[in-house]
């Protein structure tokens, strides 16, 4: 088990800042926290995407945050990470991705483990079935971390919906009680912040999921069908991001995109 921290634990209360930021083509969210009581404010991108990298550093740089994290929820199959491309343009920024992913980074977690900037913290929670090594991040109980809480869930938790299980070693069943153990057994008011939407929702909270998700709510395991087209970036989208994103990026900029 790992602890990742930048600082050494002090009594300063924490300060989350939050921003919830959006890549249009592949409707996914990266979201961006740091913690602003601290003197360096440490910052950490989830789920970065390639095209918007530079983006996202320049909200970084207007707010004076230092950047030191760039976490993927699971290896994405819908577009580039923009680790790689992160790790090139801010010296010392470290990938992190799940030990049970099979990916290169430079840090891998497992359930249990925490992610420190300065004095805030996420948690990591194994949720399987959309890929092996889906985790979801919480941000930490305590007096000093944010309430409600959040959870970033990837693609396993969707506001309605859910990651599709037919690929990336992706099961229905262990989806299912993923959800339920490591997410539904949050807090009701703890906010959903899924990787992506396709119909403008931003947010919701566990306890809305528990009673709306229409694939999530029932009390058995269910076996979808949803005869979902082979996702059109997977054979680029998913060896670049088993190597932090950089595979293809500086020999052929375009390959990544086009296919
Ligand atoms: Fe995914």
């Amino acid at each position: 088990m790992a602890n990742y921290s930048t600082s050494s634990p002090s009594s300063q209360s924490s300060k989350l800042l939050f921003r919830q930021l959006f890549e249009k083509e592949s409707s996914t969210y990266t979201y961006l926290l740091a913690d602003l009581s601290h003197p360096d404010k440490p910052a950490l991108l989830v789920d970065p995407v390639d095209k918007t990298v530079d983006r996202d550093l320049s909200v970084v740089k207007d707010l004076g945050l230092k950047l030191i994290y760039a976490i993927n929820t699971h290896i994405h199959a819908d577009h580039v990470t923009g680790t790689g491309l992160l790790k090139g343009k801010v010296p010392g920024v470290k990938s992190i991705i799940s030990k049970a992913s099979n990916s290169k980074a430079d840090l891998f977690v497992d359930h249990g483990d925490k992610i420190h900037i300065g004095n805030l913290f996420l948690e990591v929670r194994a949720t399987p079935g959309h890929t092996l090594g889906c985790v979801t991040y919480v941000t930490g109980d305590g007096p000093d971390q944010p309430q409600p809480r959040m959870a970033f869930t990837g693609d396993a938790l969707l506001i309605r919906g859910c990651g599709r299980t037919d690929f990336q070693g992706g099961s229905s069943s262990q989806l299912y009680k993923s959800v339920h153990s490591q997410i539904f057994s949050l807090p009701k008011d703890t906010f959903i912040y899924p990787a992506h939407d396709y119909r403008g929702f931003t947010v919701s909270t566990v306890g809305e999921e528990m009673l709306y998700n229409p694939r999530l709510t029932k009390d058995e395991v269910i076996i979808w069908h949803l005869n979902l087209p082979y996702p059109k970036l997977i054979d680029v989208a998913v060896p670049a991001n088993m190597v932090c994103g950089l595979q293809d990026v500086s020999k052929d900029p375009a390959k990544p995109l086009s296919a």
